[in-house]
C-alpha cells in the first residue's frame, strides 16, 4: 500500500471526526391536509401533512438537500430561517428575492452547507402567509466529538410556538389589504400545534411534555407565530438560557423567556419536583396600543407516575404590556465569547446605516381601501414593491430594471421619530436596494418610529448573523449612544425587536455575497411593505463569489 494512503486509513480509523460530514436529505411535499383544532377542523397548507412540519436534523459541517415538491394550488417557498446560506443564495428562499417561487405540480431542490452553526433554527413557507401552517424545527447539532459548553441534557424536546386562526389566513390577509385596515388577529396561540384548554374550547387538550424526577431537558424554543411576540414560562420551573438563534450565549437564569417570531431560544429546565404537572403558558408581549390575540396557550410538564387527573400548579402570565419583563430578558443576553467560540464583532465600520422602521398612510384617492389612505409600511420611508423577477436571478444575469440601487443610508426627512409623527405619513414605493462591497462592515441602527403607533418590529436579516450592540428608548443619539456600545460580548443573532418608540444596533460583516432581504419578522408588516434588501458584491474569485444556479430554480 502507498505509504500516503496508509496514514491516511490509519488517521482514518483513528481519528474518526475527520470524515464526520455527512449529507441529508429530506423530501418535503407541500399538501393540503384536514386539521381540527379549536373544536373547528379546516384544511390548512402543511409540510409531510404535519403541522407544525416535521423537523429538519443536521451537523454543523453537513450538506442538506431538500426536494420541495408543491402539490398545493399556492405558489410557494421555503426559507431556512437564520441558516447563512454562504454562497448559496439561490437556497434561502424568500420568493421573488432569492428565487421565483415553485409553481403547484412542480419541485425545486434545495442544497446547502451548515457551516458554523450550532442549535435551533427554523423552517418556514417565504409567500403569502402560507408560514402560518407550513413551518417546522431545524436542529443543528454540533460536530460530532464536540460538547456542548453546558451540561449535556438527558433529552432534548422541540417547542413549537405559533398561531391559529379559525378561518383561512389567505382570507384573514386578503380581507384586510381590501379593507386597508390591519388584519384580524389569531383565535389561539399553540404550543407544538395545540392551544390547550382555552375558553373557546374546554374539550382541547394541550401538549403534553412528560419529565422523570431528576432529569434535565433541552427545550428547543421557536416563535413560528406569524405577527405575535410572547413570553414562555413553565410553573415553578427555572430556564437556563443557553443559545439563542443558534448561537450560544453566556447561561442565565430566568423565570420567563421573550421570544419574537423568528427567533429561537434553547433552554435548560431540571425536573427537580417530586411529582405533579405544572403549566406551560405562552402569552403574547405588545407593550404599545395595538390589538393582539389575548389568549394564552397551554401545556404541561408532567412528571412521570403522576395522575392524569391530578390538579395542575398554574402559573400568572406576564401583563402584554410588561416592558420590564421584556427588557429584563433582553439585557440578560450576551454572547458566550468563548475561546472556542469568541465573538468577532466588527470594531470599525464602513458603512454607518440608519433605518427607520414603522408604519404610514398611502394618500390613494383612487383607492376603495381605508376611504383612499391604506395603511402601509416603510423603512426609510421607502414601501418595499415585490419585483415579478427574483432579485438575484436579476442580479446574477444583469436583467435591468428589475430594481434599483439607491435605497437610502438614511431617513430622507428628519423629523422627531420616537415622538409625534409629522403631518404628511406618506410613503414612497420602490424595488431598492443598498449594495454592500464584499467583507465590507456595516453599522445599522434601526430607529422605531411613532408613526399611526410606536411597535416593537423584530427585524430579521437573511444570510447573516449581527451582533446586538446597543438599544435604547427614544431617538438614537449617533454622538452620545455609540460610548455606551458593548464592543466585546453582544448577543448574536438573526432576528431583533426593535424596541417600541426605541432603537437597536447592529454589526455584520458582508462577507456572504448575494441579495438578501431584512424584513420585519411579524407577517402583517412585511405584507404592509416594511423590507428592503442589500446586495452584496462578489469578492476576489470563486471562492467569494455567489455559485451559479441550480438548473431547477423555478421560472418567474
Ligand atoms: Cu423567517 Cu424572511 O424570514
Amino acid at each position: 500500500m502507498d505509504a500516503r494512503i496508509r496514514i491516511l486509513v490509519i488517521v482514518a480509523c483513528f481519528f474518526p471526526v475527520l470524515v464526520e460530514s455527512a449529507v441529508r436529505h429530506y423530501k418535503f411535499d407541500v399538501v393540503l391536509k384536514n386539521t381540527a383544532r379549536l373544536c373547528s377542523s379546516k384544511p390548512i397548507v402543511t409540510v409531510n401533512g404535519k403541522f407544525p412540519g416535521p423537523t429538519l436534523y443536521a451537523r454543523e459541517d453537513d450538506t442538506v438537500i431538500v426536494k420541495v415538491t408543491n402539490h398545493v394550488k399556492y405558489n410557494v417557498s421555503i426559507h431556512w430561517h437564520g441558516v447563512r446560506q454562504l454562497r448559496t443564495g439561490w437556497s434561502d428562499g424568500p420568493a421573488y428575492i432569492t428565487q421565483c417561487p415553485i409553481p403547484t405540480g412542480k419541485s425545486y431542490v434545495y442544497n446547502f452547507t451548515v457551516t458554523g452553526q450550532r442549535g435551533t433554527l427554523l423552517w418556514h413557507a417565504h409567500i403569502l402567509w402560507l408560514r402560518s401552517t407550513v413551518h417546522g424545527a431545524i436542529v443543528i447539532l454540533p460536530k460530532r466529538g464536540v460538547p456542548y459548553p453546558f451540561p449535556k441534557p438527558q433529552k432534548e424536546v422541540v417547542v413549537v410556538l405559533a398561531e391559529w386562526w379559525k378561518s383561512d389566513t389567505e382570507a384573514v390577509i386578503n380581507e384586510a389589504l381590501k379593507s386597508g385596515l390591519a388584519p384580524n388577529v389569531s383565535d389561539a396561540h399553540t404550543i407544538n400545534g395545540h392551544p390547550g384548554p382555552v375558553s373557546s374550547c374546554p374539550s382541547q387538550g394541550g401538549f403534553k411534555l412528560p419529565v422523570d424526577t431528576g432529569k434535565t431537558y433541552l427545550l428547543r424554543l421557536i416563535n413560528a407565530a406569524l405577527n405575535e411576540e410572547l413570553f414562555f414560562k413553565i410553573a415553578g420551573h427555572t430556564l437556563t438560557v443557553v443559545e439563542v438563534d443558534a448561537t450560544y450565549v453566556k447561561p442565565f437564569k430566568t423565570d420567563t423567556i421573550l421570544i419574537a417570531p423568528g427567533q429561537t431560544t434553547n433552554v435548560l429546565v431540571s425536573a427537580d419536583k417530586t411529582a405533579g404537572k405544572y403549566m406551560v403558558a405562552a402569552s403574547p408581549f405588545m407593550d404599545a396600543p395595538i390589538a393582539v390575540d389575548n389568549l394564552t396557550a397551554t401545556a404541561t410538564l408532567h412528571y412521570s407516575g403522576t395522575l392524569d387527573n391530578s390538579p395542575t400548579t398554574l402559573t400568572p402570565t406576564p401583563p402584554k404590556n410588561a416592558t420590564s419583563v421584556a427588557n429584563s430578558f433582553i439585557n440578560s443576553l450576551r454572547a458566550l465569547n468563548s475561546k472556542q467560540f469568541p465573538a468577532l464583532v466588527p470594531q470599525t465600520i464602513d458603512h454607518n446605516l440608519y433605518f427607520t422602521v414603522g408604519l404610514g398612510i398611502n394618500s390613494c384617492p383612487s383607492c376603495k381601501a381605508g376611504n383612499g389612505s391604506p395603511v402601509v409600511a416603510s423603512i426609510n420611508n421607502v414601501t418595499f414593491v415585490m419585483p415579478t423577477t427574483a432579485l438575484l436571478q436579476a442580479h446574477y444575469f444583469n436583467i435591468s430594471g428589475v430594481f434599483t440601487t439607491d435605497f437610502p443610508s438614511k431617513p430622507p426627512h428628519v423629523f422627531n421619530y420616537s415622538g409625534t409623527p409629522p403631518k404628511n405619513l406618506q410613503t414612497m414605493s420602490g424595488t431598492k436596494v443598498f449594495k454592500l462591497a464584499y467583507n465590507s462592515t456595516v453599522q445599522l441602527v434601526l430607529q422605531d418610529t411613532g408613526i399611526i403607533s410606536p411597535e416593537n418590529h423584530p427585524i430579521h436579516l437573511h444570510g447573516f448573523n449581527f451582533y446586538a450592540v446597543g438599544r435604547g428608548i427614544g431617538n438614537y443619539n449617533p454622538k452620545t449612544d455609540p460610548q455606551n456600545f458593548n464592543l466585546v460580548d453582544p448577543v448574536e443573532r438573526n432576528t431583533i425587536g426593535v424596541p417600541s418608540g426605541g432603537w437597536v444596533a447592529i454589526r455584520f460583516r458582508a462577507d456572504n455575497p448575494g441579495v438578501w432581504f431584512l424584513h420585519c419578522h411579524l407577517e402583517v408588516h412585511t405584507t404592509w411593505g416594511l423590507k428592503m434588501a442589500f446586495l452584496v458584491e462578489n469578492g476576489k474569485g470563486p471562492n467569494q463569489s455567489i455559485l451559479p444556479p441550480p438548473s431547477d430554480l423555478p421560472k418567474c
